[in-house]
C-alpha cells in the first residue's frame, strides 16, 4: 500500500498508516465479518476522525489501537457504527414486496400458529415497516394478530433511529402516498414523517451480530437479508446462507439482495426467482 494518507485539519493527528489500515480491516472483520477494500482510507480517516474527536484521542494510530487493544470497551460499538454502511430506503428492490404480496401472503392464509419474518439486516427501519406497511394493508386481521417481524442490526445506532421512525420528506419518497398517508404522521416540527403505532407495534427490534450466536430459534416464514452479505466474503456468506436456511421452515423464503449472487454457494435451498430461495416442503 502507498504512504500514509493525512487528512488536512488542525487538530488530532489524522494520518493513517498503512498497518493502521490492514489492523482497522482485519478488527472489522472480526468483529462483523465486514471485508474492507483496498482504497478505502479517506472514508475510514473521515469516519474514525469524527470518532477521534469525540473521544479526545490525540491521533487516529492511538484511536485504532486503543480500541483493538481493548483500552476503549464502550468504543467498540462506535467503531463498528461508523464503519458500516446502512443504505435502504422504503419498497428497496420492489420484485421482493411484489412477491410477497402475490405468493407469500395467499400461502400464508391457509396456516394456523404464527407467521413469523426476520429482517436480518434492517438499518434504519425502512425494510422492516415496508414489511408491517403490506401485512397491514394485504393479511386478514386475525393473521395479523398472529404476525411478528423482528427486525435485527449490528448498529445500536441505526437501531435508535429504526425505533424511533422519523423520515426526513425524501427518505419517504418511495412510498405510496395513501400510504404513506395511511401509516405516517406529519412530523410537527420538521419537514418529516413518523411512523405510526400501527406499524411500530408489528416489528420488535434487537442488536444482533450476524457473526455472533443467535437467540432465537425460529423457524421463520420469511428472513430478509439484504444489501449485507456484499460486504461478506464467499466463506461468510456461505455459512450464513445455511445458518438462514436452519431457521426456515419448511416451505419458508429466504431473500437476498438483487447484488449479491448465491451461485458458488453450497445451500439446500432452491432457487425461485431472482434473490428468491425456498426452503423444501409445505409451509
Ligand atoms: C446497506 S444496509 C442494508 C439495509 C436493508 N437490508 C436494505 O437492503 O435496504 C446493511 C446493514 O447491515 C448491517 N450490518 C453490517 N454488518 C452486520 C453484521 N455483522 N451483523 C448484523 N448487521 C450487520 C449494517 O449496520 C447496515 O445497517
Amino acid at each position: 500500500m502507498s504512504a500514509p494518507v493525512s487528512a488536512l485539519t488542525a487538530g488530532p493527528d489524522l494520518r493513517l498508516s498503512a498497518a493502521d489500515y490492514g489492523a482497522v480491516a482485519d478488527h472489522l472483520y472480526t468483529l462483523a465479518g465486514i471485508t474492507l477494500r483496498e482504497g478505502k482510507e479517506a472514508l475510514v480517516i473521515s469516519r474514525l476522525g469524527k470518532r477521534v474527536r469525540a473521544t479526545g484521542a490525540k491521533s487516529l494510530g492511538e484511536y485504532i489501537h486503543a480500541v483493538i487493544d481493548g483500552g476503549m470497551p464502550a468504543e467498540r460499538t462506535h467503531f463498528i457504527d461508523v464503519l458500516t454502511t446502512n443504505k435502504t430506503g422504503f419498497f428497496r428492490e420492489p420484485a421482493h414486496f411484489d412477491f410477497l404480496v402475490d405468493e407469500l401472503f395467499p400461502a400464508w392464509t391457509e396456516r394456523r400458529g404464527e407467521v413469523r419474518i426476520w429482517s436480518a439486516a434492517s438499518s434504519s427501519g425502512e425494510e422492516p415497516y415496508t414489511v408491517a406497511m403490506l401485512v397491514r394493508e394485504h393479511l386478514a386481521s386475525e393473521i395479523q394478530q398472529r404476525t411478528r417481524i423482528l427486525a435485527t442490526d449490528i448498529s445500536t445506532r441505526i437501531l435508535d433511529a429504526a425505533r424511533q421512525g422519523r423520515y426526513t420528506s425524501a427518505q419517504t419518497a418511495g412510498i405510496p402516498p395513501e400510504l404513506l398517508r395511511s401509516y405516517f404522521d406529519r412530523e410537527a416540527t420538521a419537514d418529516g414523517w413518523v411512523a405510526r403505532r400501527t406499524l411500530k407495534d408489528l416489528v420488535r427490534y434487537a442488536r444482533l451480530n450476524l457473526m455472533e450466536e443467535w437467540p432465537m430459534k425460529g423457524p421463520f416464514d420469511l428472513i430478509l437479508c439484504r444489501n449485507v452479505m456484499i460486504y461478506f466474503d464467499r466463506e461468510t456468506q456461505e455459512r450464513l446462507v445455511n445458518r438462514f436456511a436452519g431457521l426456515l421452515a419448511p416451505g419458508g423464503v429466504l431473500m437476498v439482495g438483487h447484488a449479491e449472487s448465491l451461485s458458488g454457494i453450497q445451500h439446500p435451498l432452491e432457487q425461485l426467482q431472482p434473490a428468491v430461495f425456498r426452503k423444501r416442503g409445505a409451509l
